[in-house]
């Protein structure tokens, strides 16, 4: 046995699969799929073959010719809560394996939507999110970043909905027989009220990436390269439409900084509030959550750092979770240069001051556990989803900026290009990229501390507070209302989303109760169309002891599935004042609105109680 992941069984003396074909017969009623994958290996293998699985039933491995059963065995017996259960199989010469599965409603990757849940109301809805360790949940695979494939796919669903991938379309039609095999007999994948959407994908990609959705979908296009999708029949996705017209703008802007766009198609998927995420940057259909449509075109940050990883992430993968920074680190950088050329310097500047206060803040978090404050942390035996923080994000841009500060920016420029051309569709390591700087940038080790950076805990010296008049103006009216000074209305004349953000975020964690209300009713933060600034509002009002929004927090609370926004306001209620009461409410509004979430926000909302219980 030779694993390299920690997150993962896959072996690496074993082949990789290269191609995966999928035939996915969803089933809305019991919120479960039934499945084959056929994987075909890059030659014959005689041997073991491990792949990842978690939370799949009636897994049955069979010769993909003769469908006979092969000999296989699950390890551990009694599946890791993490990591799931490896299924090896005994290969005889195969150059194909064709498996058969059902997911079952605990499949992590999966979000299953009754009508009731969608904003549309009358149709259900499903959407996937693979990243880090989820696809595993829904297909057997080798789940590693590591690992590189092509998939097909065909889906079949109720009539009334279609499906978008992350993929290429290729058709919409009826169900064949027998087309789904040992998976689903015929009688249920050629059902009347049945159709199917195929897809593939052509371009190697890393497991996490696999992505669908499907329910009542409509689109719109914004761009020659670029459409939006969204649920049918609603205002998102007008809203939407106009929100994401600057969007080919970015892209062309992505490619004279970064190289060629190479995915083809750059469309977008806004999802139901419940989505966990800001954004994930699936190939060719970004996912996204409908709280980045705020009326002002600001979502385009969202946008700018998905599209960035069409370059850093899609393109030049981190070869296991704990290189994460390769892809969100270098993907910030890329995102502010982006914002820079579209927004101008003074955004890009204010971006930079909310992501180096978010760093600050991570330092805090986990100051009895120095090792995720480290640019490659060792994570074996931990949940990439507890230790999501901001310091791949953020140390990793602040580590890049630090390069460009020292060879300048034209040099960077070029450096940067030749390592996406160098490595594109190939998934590395920290290692690997110090050896290209070295090796691109000679001496370079003389003049940065590399060591520090990568394996030392906290913020290097060199690293740096970003200098522009808004941020500094923000950052010392911050300081001031310490001092019981509330800015004027002149001052914040032309404030939006971003700088209020900054400026609540740099506010003390707790102040006096009758400051944090005289602050609300001057301007009006609880009410905020832009959710950063309800949140970073809601969160200070809850350390503070204000109580009179509480209502407002369980609204939210109830409202939308964003990681970003439940982790905040969640623990500000369990150990903001330290009382049982908010422990209570805490617990009180995850029972109701449990249900509603992603599994992964429940899995973190659940170890955010459990820590404080
Ligand atoms: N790839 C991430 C989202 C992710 C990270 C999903 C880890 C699962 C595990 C995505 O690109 C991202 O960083 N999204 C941010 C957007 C922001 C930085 C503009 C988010 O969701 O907040
Ligand atoms: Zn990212």
């Amino acid at each position: 046995m030779a694993p390299f992941d920690p997150h993962s069984f896959a072996d690496a003396s074993q082949p990789f699969a290269t191609h995966v074909s999928l035939t996915l017969y969803l089933d809305f009623a019991t919120s479960t799929i039934l499945g084959s994958a056929l994987l075909t290996l890059p030659s014959p293998h005689t041997g073991s073959l491990t792949l990842d699985t978690r939370s799949l039933s009636n897994l049955s491995p069979l010769d993909p010719l003769s469908l006979s059963p092969l000999p296989f065995s699950f390890s551990p017996s009694n599946p890791d809560p993490v990591l799931g259960q490896s299924l090896t199989v005994s290969l005889s010469s195969h150059s194909s394996l064709l498996l058969t599965f059902s997911t079952t409603p605990a499949s992590s990757a999966l979000q299953w939507l009754s009508p009731a849940q969608t904003s549309s109301r009358s149709h259900p809805f499903v959407f996937t999110q693979c990243q880090s360790i989820h696809a595993r949940s829904i297909f057997p695979c080798q789940d590693t970043p590591a690992a590189r494939i092509c998939f097909s796919a065909k889906l079949n669903l109720p009539r009334p909905l279609s499906a978008v991938m992350a993929a290429a379309h290729l058709a919409r039609r009826d169900p064949a027989p027998g087309e789904a095999g040992p998976a689903c007999p015929d009688a249920l994948w050629c059902a009347q009220d049945r159709v199917v959407e195929e897809f593939a994908m052509n371009q190697p990609i890393p497991p996490y990436l696999f992505a669908f959705a499907a329910g009542d979908i409509g689109f719109g296009d914004v761009g020659p390269r670029t459409r939006v999708y969204a649920e049918g029949g609603t205002a998102v996705l007008d809203a939407a439409a106009r929100e994401f017209a600057g969007t080919e703008e970015m892209i062309r802007v992505g490619e004279a900084l970064f190289g060629p766009y190479e995915w083809e198609r750059f469309d977008l998927l806004v999802l139901p509030p419940s989505f966990p995420y800001g954004g994930m940057e699936n190939p060719r259909m970004v996912f996204l959550t409908p709280t980045v449509i705020k009326g002002d075109a600001s979502g385009a940050q969202v946008v700018a750092h998905e599209l960035a990883h069409s370059w850093t992430g899609n393109l030049i993968t981190n070869k296991t979770n704990e290189d994460f920074w390769l892809n969100e680190g270098f993907t910030t950088y890329a995102e502010r240069r982006i914002v820079e050329m579209v927004q101008g310097e003074e955004r890009a500047a204010l971006n930079t001051g909310i992501g180096w206060r978010g760093l600050n803040e991570e330092m805090e978090r986990f100051k009895d556990n120095m090792e995720f404050t480290k640019l490659k942390p060792k994570l074996a035996g931990i949940d990439p989803d507890d230790v999501y923080s901001q310091v791949p994000y953020e140390k990793g841009f602040q580590f890049l900026w630090r390069m460009e500060r020292q060879i300048g920016r034209p040099a960077f420029d070029e450096f940067l290009k030749k390592y996406i051309s160098t490595f594109k569709f190939q998934s590395i390591d920290t290692e690997t990229f110090l050896e290209f700087l070295r090796a691109n940038v000679p001496g370079i080790e003389n003049q940065i501390d590399l060591k520090l950076w990568v394996e030392g805990t906290g913020i290097p010296p060199d690293a740096m507070e970003p200098v522009s008049t808004i941020y500094t103006k923000i950052v010392s009216l911050a300081k001031d209302f310490n001092a019981g000074r509330m800015p004027r209305e002149d001052e914040v004349a032309d404030w939006h989303g971003q700088e209020w953000e900054l400026y609540l975020e740099n506010l003390p964690k707790a102040v006096e109760a009758s400051q944090v209300a005289a602050l609300d009713a001057r301007y009006r933060l609880a009410e905020s169309r832009d959710w950063e600034v309800k949140v970073a509002f809601l969160q200070l009002a809850i350390s503070s002891g204000c109580k009179e929004y509480f209502g407002e927090v369980e609204k939210t609370l109830k409202q939308v599935g964003r990681m970003k926004y439940l982790r905040p306001l969640y623990t500000a209620l369990v150990q903001g004042t330290g009382r049982d009461e908010e422990k209570m409410l805490a617990k009180r509004i995850f029972a109701e609105a449990h249900d509603g979430y992603h599994p992964i926000a429940q899995g973190v909302v659940e170890s955010i109680l459990a820590k404080h219980s």
